[in-house]
């Protein structure tokens, strides 16, 4: 049996921003500076970020918006060296349950169309494709795919998704 390793996933703060900006910097072409982080943790209130810790290790992170019914993935990445650990699906296994705590009933996100890994994980979770926005990434041009999950509090979501967060448990 493969052990998978425990990850700890809690409320981002002030002082994780800097292991946060190294897996930022490892993982996205566009990078967001340290002032959106602060931003976001100190002044957005409809958003919530989250770290996933291996021991004392920021391994991950990810955020989400909570608008009413509508939420959206605002970020997600694993450090490269840990990736294919079922990490990434950890933490994204996470914002959806937070989403729907925090009253959500759709879930959205942006994805570039040649980022087929994480395409395939939102797939995993139900996101489907509903519109293309042709040339969002100015540093490329390339489209964004636009995704949506829902409905989070139906019985189908909730069933697929209690299986799926069973396997990863
Ligand atoms: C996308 C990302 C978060 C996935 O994290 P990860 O920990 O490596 O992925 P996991 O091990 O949890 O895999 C979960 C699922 O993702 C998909 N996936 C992961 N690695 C994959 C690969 N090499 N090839 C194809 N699909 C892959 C699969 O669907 C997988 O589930 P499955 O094996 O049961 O099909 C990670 O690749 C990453 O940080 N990428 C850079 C940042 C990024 O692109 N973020 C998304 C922006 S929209």
């Amino acid at each position: 049996m493969v052990t998978m390793p425990e990850l700890s996933i809690e409320p981002m703060l002030a002082t994780d921003v800097r292991d946060v900006l190294r897996i930022e910097r490892a993982s996205f072409t566009t990078q967001w500076p340290a002032d959106a982080f602060y931003t976001e943790l100190t002044t957005n209130k409809v958003a919530h970020y989250y770290v996933g810790r291996l021991g004392d290790e920021v391994v991950a992170y990810g955020g989400i918006w909570v608008i009413l019914e509508d939420s959206h993935v605002t970020t997600v990445a694993v450090d490269p060296a840990r990736r294919g650990q079922r990490l990434g699906e950890r933490m994204m296994a996470h914002l959806i349950a937070e989403a729907t705590q925090r009253g959500a009933a759709w879930i959205t996100l942006e994805v570039r169309e040649s980022n087929v890994i994480a395409q395939r994980l939102y797939r995993k979770y139900g996101f489907t494709t509903v519109t293309v926005r042709k040339g969002y990434y100015t540093d490329n041009d390339e489209n964004a795919l636009v995704m949506w999950a829902g409905n989070l509090r139906g019985a189908l979501y909730q069933h697929r998704f209690s299986a799926q967060r069973a396997m990863l448990a």
